[in-house]
């Protein structure tokens, strides 16, 4: 079985890649990006996510039966230049969804986000099905990407699969314009020292998730059989809930001399719109979703790693 996936250098694609290439082996997963590669790759193709022609003809010469569509422009900067973030979600979702109409590919993964929601959501526990009043062009996308998604499973039978993915913390790979940024860039700032200036609130609180669950989920709801995947829009999914001050705290515990100043700026209005925790029992019903990775959990994975491989100079007691 041949999977492809485009936007394969991002947070996520570069995780994924290892992943799916340890399961199904290295031939066996084709990768893009509009960047280079950064490493050594015979199996990847340098191209811009929304050239549908090009990704047609990937698909066709590779016999691809799997995509993973993990390009898009997150939402702080989306913000930055609005129509053309708005142009490249949706045309790469609807790209995708039409290849698979056309019965060119048998499986799609797209991932939506806790963007979906907004200031009229309940923050607490946010349900599964809600109020969706995103004030963000990127989670418009998102948004309308999920009830096309729907549309084209209910209408032409695509198996198109997708998960609300919280703010995902990885020490790989960056992530970039994201308004969950934040939780990712605290780690490295105090790793090497560095005062940290926040540009969301002490209290905002936010979901999020250690990148390996996120990985697992991605894995296990493509896995699962197609009837138990009952929600074709895009499943709620929760590990943990975290705001600034706590995390700080948490790598504070190991690194007691981080220290970090407040100055929320644009972003704080979008993470003020998101959940503070989700309420994701479907995808637990459904596909048996359960994350591994608990706040202290993922605080010691973020530093074991990043000390072992970005920053060797560093020794930490644990
Ligand atoms: N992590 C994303 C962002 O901050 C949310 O999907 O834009």
């Amino acid at each position: 079985m041949k999977t492809l996936i485009i936007g394969a250098n991002g947070q996520i694609g570069t995780e994924l890649t290892r992943k799916l290439r340890e399961k199904y082996g290295l031939a066996q997963v084709i990768t893009t990006d509009i960047r280079e590669s950064r490493i050594d790759d015979p199996y990847f193709y340098q191209l811009d996510a929304t050239d549908k022609e090009a990704i047609e003809k990937i698909i066709a010469e590779e016999g691809i039966e799997e995509v993973y569509l993990m390009a898009a422009i997150l939402s702080a900067k989306a913000e930055q230049f609005p129509l053309r973030a708005w142009q490249i979600n949706m045309n790469v979702v609807f790209n995708l969804l039409e290849i698979a109409r056309s019965g060119k590919i048998r499986k799609l993964f797209w991932p939506s986000s806790i963007a979906v929601f907004g200031p009229h959501t309940p923050k607490k526990n946010t349900p599964q099905f809600t109020v969706t009043d995103p004030d963000t062009v990127y989670g418009i996308s998102k948004l309308a990407g999920e009830r096309w998604s729907e549309y084209y499973y209910e209408k032409y039978g695509v198996d198109v699969r997708s998960i609300r993915y919280p703010g995902i913390i990885s020490w790989k790979t960056l992530p970039g314009g994201g308004t969950t940024d934040y939780a990712v860039e605290m780690f490295h700032y105090a790793l090497r020292g560095e005062k940290y200036v926040c540009y969301i609130a002490p209290d905002e609180r936010l979901p999020m998730m250690y990148i390996d669950d996120a990985i697992q989920a991605t894995v296990d709801i493509m896995d699962a059989p197609a009837e138990s995947i009952r929600i074709r829009s895009s499943y709620n999914l929760a590990a943990f809930s975290l705001t600034p001050q706590e995390l700080a705290g948490g790598i504070k515990r190991y690194i007691p001399g981080f220290h970090v100043e407040f100055k929320p700026d644009y972003r704080q209005k979008i993470a003020a719109t998101w959940p503070d925790s989700i309420d994701d029992t479907a995808a637990r019903k459904d596909w048996n979703w359960k994350p591994l990775f608990n706040l202290d959990e993922m605080i010691r994975q973020m530093l074991v790693n990043l000390s072992e491989h970005q920053y060797p100079e560093i020794e930490l007691t644990f």
